[in-house]
């Protein structure tokens, strides 16, 4: 007799396509080092290098970095300008590497409440990598979910009210076209770094169906390991989506 096969553990086996980071816990590792918070933005932005090239080299399609939210203005004043003051300054230093790698960059997030002179940069490094067919590199700054989906409402109401769409006619999908995500796959796998376990507001309609990764390893420390064992942990889950665990291993077979 055949062994039973137990269909409900199916594995999804596969490599995430978009992969969204809430790398949190820079102040923390810095505190417990009896040094100043932005040390630990500095030290968050090697780690970020790191990940980046990983991904790139392992043809992940996306990766979203959550960078500066949009909550993040209550902290200290200090603190916001160093955080501003180290967006530029990476900007400028990483671009032309990431060009170089066939890295695009994107960066979503309510860019208005930026200094005109970071924005400026923000256009010349998207401009720059456009055409890139690697790693789409996305970091979200001044990002919010609630914003996100807002802005998104804002534009397609203003559509209704010229008389150009149908209140009828609004659809998950024209939604979904109008967040600053569009075009992006859904991210397939979601980590958070710092030990708390928590969407801090971060890609609220994206992450609909994502699988979750949490780890207590704070943000400086998360490197090329942790990752893949992040992406070790789901690939060993089975995603549903709705169906039954028998229904997706017939997907997966047909
Ligand atoms: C995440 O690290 C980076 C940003 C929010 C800019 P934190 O600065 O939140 O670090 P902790 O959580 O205070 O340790
Ligand atoms: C989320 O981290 C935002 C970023 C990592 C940019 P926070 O540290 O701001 O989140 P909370 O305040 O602990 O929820
Ligand atoms: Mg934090």
């Amino acid at each position: 007799m055949p062994a039973t096969h137990d269909n409900t553990n199916e594995v999804n086996g596969v490599d995430p396509r978009h992969i969204a980071i809430i790398m949190d816990g820079n102040g923390r590792w810095a505190q417990k080092r009896l040094m100043p918070r932005i040390m630990g933005h500095y030290a968050g932005v090697k780690a970020v290098r790191k990940i980046v090239e990983y991904c790139a080299q392992k043809n992940i399609e996306v990766l979203s970095l959550f960078a500066f939210s949009s909550e993040n203005w209550r902290r200290p004043k200090d603190e916001v300008s160093l955080l501003m003051e180290l967006f530029m300054t990476t900007l400028q230093a990483e671009v032309d590497t990431l060009d170089k790698n066939n890295i695009r960059l994107r960066i979503i997030g309510d860019k208005s409440a930026f200094p005109e002179k970071l924005q400026e940069k923000i256009r010349l490094g998207e401009a720059q990598t456009q055409n890139n067919t690697g790693l789409t590199l996305v970091i979200a700054a001044n990002y919010g979910g609630r914003w996100d989906i807002t802005q998104a409402v804002a534009k397609i109401a203003a559509a209704v009210e010229k008389g150009e769409l149908a209140a009828q006619a609004i659809t998950e999908q024209l939604i979904d076209e109008n967040l600053v995500t569009a075009n992006l796959p859904e991210p397939d796998l979601f980590i958070r770094s710092g030990g708390e376990e928590r969407i801090s507001n971060f890609l609220l309609w994206q992450l609909a169906y994502t699988e979750f990764y949490f780890t207590d390893k704070l943000w400086p420390d998360f490197d090329r390991n942790q990752l893949e064992h992040a992406i070790k942990s789901f690939k060993s889950r089975q995603r549903r989506f709705g169906h039954t665990g028998e229904q997706m291993v017939g997907i997966k077979n047909a």
